[in-house]
């Protein structure tokens, strides 16, 4: 019988500088002969198209139906039959998740209520547990700095202003979640190879 595969999410602000290390680390994996996938939220799937409408501003909605949104999105994402992590897991590869549940906490709860969030996420985090939740953390305006360089348009949230509250309830949660989740705190304000570094050393174990 196959070995489960790992699944490693990880988390931080936009611009944290989380796919530049999903895809060392996803080197580092497949050094070590080991499958990964790496995989999003919001998902490629119907719900996350409609997801970027609404963080693009194409489309307009409440925050409330947004939360219930990312939270079927997350459901489609592990469940669906064409490339759903569930399936990946259970055929023994590795998949790391740019976001996963402690996303929607942090980003839905300053505007909805976090219990409600919670409760909309239960049967995702029932369904798959991470190993472990990679969090990069990073001030906001070295967050929006490295966006500036990169990008011209700026999404719903990529405010100052919002990413500070995000920043703060990430922190917040992850001092409540350190019982019942595995979760590292990276520092993200150093070099990529640093942070890279730092993050293998977390995980190498599940590897090798
Ligand atoms: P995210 O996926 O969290 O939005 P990215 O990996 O896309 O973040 O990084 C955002 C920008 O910052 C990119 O232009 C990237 O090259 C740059 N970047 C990422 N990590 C670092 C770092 N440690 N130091 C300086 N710039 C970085
Ligand atoms: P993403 O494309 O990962 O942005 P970035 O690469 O800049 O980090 O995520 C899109 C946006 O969606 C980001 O602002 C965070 C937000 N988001 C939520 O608010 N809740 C969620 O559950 C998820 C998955 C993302």
């Amino acid at each position: 019988m196959n070995k489960r595969g790992r699944f490693i999410t990880f988390e931080g602000i936009d611009g944290s500088g989380k796919s530049t290390q999903i895809s060392l680390l996803k080197k580092h994996i497949e050094q070590c002969d080991a499958s990964c996938y790496e995989t999003l939220e919001p998902s490629g799937g119907p719900v996350g198209a409609m997801l970027r409408q609404c963080l693009s501003g194409r489309m307009k909605t409440d925050e409330k139906t947004l939360a219930a949104l990312f939270a079927a999105d997350r459901l489609d994402h592990l469940l669906n039959e064409n490339d759903g992590i569930c399936s990946k897991i259970e055929q023994g590869i590795n998949v790391i998740c740019d976001r996963y549940i402690l996303s929607s906490y942090a980003y839905q709860s300053v505007r909805v209520p976090l219990d409600w969030v919670m409760q909309l996420n239960e049967q995702a985090i029932q369904t798959l547990k991470p190993d472990c939740h990679i969090f990069i953390d990073v001030t906001p305006d070295t967050a929006l700095e490295r966006m500036a360089q990169g990008r011209f348009h700026k999404d719903l949230f990529e405010t100052k202003e919002r990413l500070t509250e995000v920043r703060q309830r990430y922190l917040e949660l992850i001092d409540t979640l350190q019982e019942k989740e595995t979760i590292f705190i990276i520092d993200g304000n150093q070099t990529i190879e640093k942070i890279s570094a730092d993050i293998w050393n977390k995980v190498q174990h599940f590897f090798l």
